[in-house]
């Protein structure tokens, strides 16, 4: 009998394996190439992003889910900037219209012997291991839903949407003790995340941006365990300054 105890990449429970939504063109950011592609330190930020998601030492499989007509320039990526760990397994797959689409192509790659999936998107490429580390363990632990979370620093309010360019008229101001900004990677039992991706892929609409949301949505208990701040979501052009001076700062500090 083999004892895999040491070795989680390869553990008798089943593999963790990670799940990045990459198919977006990140219209916010503007113009130019879908944003997963885009530099940072002068390495795209989908490798970036792997790189973080694979040295969680649990994750031995990722899938990457391409804009539908980038498979090709995603695959050239990874080409270029092999994982130092050829322990991992790297797919490529075609994604869909809308990040939910997306995440559903992704899951549907997933071998049988997978049973613990973590979401993570290509837009935070900085999100550092030890967060990744956290969320799988906690998965591993018997919570099927664990989201990493911050508290807010503004106010939030509840808005009507304006009239004919009218302001916006507020409806509510929600307790902001008790609000939370969720980041990824978010982890899952694997078979609770299929199932609302299943339950809920036909609705109308522009789909899930949360998969924890959909989860709720079945019923089944979502847990928050803290967030950090380097998990943040490249999403405005302000947001690639940040990434480069966090960059810079590791690189300085400890030779990243
Ligand atoms: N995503 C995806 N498939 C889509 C849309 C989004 O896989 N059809 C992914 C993005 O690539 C990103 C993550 O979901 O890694 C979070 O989405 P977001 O930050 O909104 O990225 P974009 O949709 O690319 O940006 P924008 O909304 O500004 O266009
Ligand atoms: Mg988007």
């Amino acid at each position: 009998m083999s004892d895999n105890s040491e070795n989680p990449r390869s553990g008798a429970a089943g593999r963790t394996a990670a799940v990045i939504p990459a198919a977006g063109r990140g219209v916010r950011l503007g113009p130019g190439t879908p944003k997963a592609l885009r530099p940072l330190g002068g390495t795209p930020m989908l490798i970036h992003a792997i790189r973080a998601l694979t040295q969680a030492r649990a994750v031995s499989l990722v899938v990457v889910v391409a804009p539908p007509d980038g498979t090709e320039e995603v695959r050239a990526a990874l080409y270029a900037h092999p994982l130092p760990d050829d322990a991992v397994e790297v797919l490529v797959v075609a994604g869909g219209e809308n990040r939910q689409e997306s995440v559903r192509l992704g899951l549907a790659a997933l071998p049988d012997t997978v049973d613990v999936v973590l979401v993570h998107d290509a837009a935070r490429p900085l999100v550092p291991v030890e967060l990744v580390d956290a969320v799988a363990a906690a998965v591993r632990g018997g919570r099927p839903a664990v989201v990493p979370a911050l508290p807010v620093p503004d106010t939030v309010k509840e808005v009507k949407p304006g009239e004919g360019g009218e302001p916006e008229p507020v409806v509510a101001t929600p307790d902001r003790s008790r609000l939370r900004a969720v980041q990824t990677p978010q982890g899952f039992d694997r078979a609770t995340l299929a199932e609302a991706h299943q339950r809920l892929a036909d609705e109308p609409g522009e789909g899930a941006t949360d998969d924890a949301g959909m989860v709720e949505r079945l019923g089944a208990p979502v847990v928050l365990v803290p967030g950090h701040q380097e998990a943040f979501k490249v999403t405005r052009p302000l947001d690639l300054v940040l990434a480069e001076a966090v960059l810079a700062r590791r690189r300085a500090t400890d030779g990243f």
